[in-house]
């Protein structure tokens, strides 16, 4: 037997490199050794305000993001969280046995909801809880994500743990699996802050769908310091984000890439990386433009997707009903 992978990728805003880097690239890497579920999470999307069409619209062009970047429907189910009820019936259970308190210590919602302020929802909130309904429901081995989701995935075998004691054994424990290099993409504006799909005005990100114009364009701006060495140093993040991009992309030892900027300026770095990443780009952007062209295709992978989990997560759903005492 197979271990099972599972993750999800929220529709909203434009998936960018750090998406990429940290998730998607390493998603389509698992497609062989394992079997592999991907959900686009439009519940999880709603917790915050969405137009109607324009998160249909994203439910779309994020699953075709992920069959361009390498996804193999043959391989992989990929299929809209809200397609199947289980996924929303769990999230409620689990509310029922998770303490209020280790809700309350998840820095995400602090930091979302600071955002906010009034009109912040109870979904928000509540954000993590469907989550770990997300991944038990399919009695997940392993959740690759980037490191912004370590605490979700801590909450989500906490939860499995307290409810198998209370009711017998019934979830499996899943084990986050996140990058060594890579785990958090800072925005290029702002270096502190991480990469975001749908950042706060002055925010930078370099979309999968981005024009060659507009990736050199947001490079070139790209925050750095007023030092003049190429090195990779964490004190430094401008330059040290820049850097890890320029690896990953390449796949350069970091001695290597500090050795070939040795005599060479940061508009010499900028310049390079901006080409690479282009580069990179391209060939999954012709890949998206034919596999969109037909939109009804994209719809019928994801309505496959979803016929081919329906069992696993009805399985688990009545195991639980029953361990429960409902119905
Ligand atoms: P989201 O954009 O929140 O739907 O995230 C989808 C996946 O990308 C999750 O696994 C996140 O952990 C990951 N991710 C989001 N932003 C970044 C970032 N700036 N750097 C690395 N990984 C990220
Ligand atoms: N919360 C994740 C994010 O924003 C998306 C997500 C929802 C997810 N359900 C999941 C990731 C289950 C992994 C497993 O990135």
């Amino acid at each position: 037997m197979k271990e099972r992978v599972f993750s999800g990728i929220q529709p909203t805003g434009n998936i960018h490199i750090g998406n990429y880097l940290a998730a998607v690239r390493r998603w389509v890497e698992l497609q062989n050794e394992y079997e592999n579920l991907f959900c686009i999470v439009d519940l999880h999307a709603i917790t915050v305000p969405q137009d109607p069409s324009m998160l249909k619209a994203k439910i779309r062009e994020t699953a075709g993001l992920l069959f361009a970047a390498g996804i193999d429907p043959e391989k992989s189910s990929v299929f809209v969280q809200s397609h199947l009820s289980a996924h929303a019936e769990l999230a409620w259970i689990l509310n029922c046995i998770i303490p209020l308190g280790w809700m309350q210590r998840m820095t995400q919602f602090k930091e979302k909801s600071a955002m906010q302020r009034r009109t912040v929802s109870t979904g928000l909130f509540d954000y993590p809880a469907l989550m770990a309904a997300d991944i038990l429901l399919y009695q997940a081995d392993l959740v690759p994500v980037g490191e912004d989701q370590r605490q979700h995935i801590e909450l989500t075998r906490d939860a499995a743990r307290r409810f198998n004691a209370i009711y017998g054994e019934t979830f499996r424990i899943p084990e986050a699996v996140i990058p060594e290099v890579g785990a958090r993409i800072m925005d290029l504006a702002d270096p502190l802050k991480k990469m975001s799909k749908s950042g706060p005005g002055g925010a930078m990100a370099i979309g999968l769908l981005d024009t060659p114009e507009a990736v050199r364009s947001k490079i070139m701006k790209a925050q750095t310091d007023s030092l003049r060495d190429i090195r990779f140093d964490e004190g430094r993040p401008g330059i040290h984000n820049l850097l890890v991009i320029y690896e990953l992309f390449t796949g350069m030892a970091r001695t290597a890439i500090e050795r070939h900027f040795s005599a060479k300026g940061y508009a010499d770095l900028k310049r390079e990386l901006a080409e690479i990443i282009i580069g990179n780009l391209s060939p999954l952007q012709s890949h998206y433009r034919e596999l969109t062209s037909d939109p009804s295709y994209i719809n019928h992978l994801l309505t496959e997707g979803a016929q081919r989990v329906r069992p696993l997560a009805e399985r688990t759903l009545s195991l639980v009903k029953e361990r429960m005492g409902l119905g």
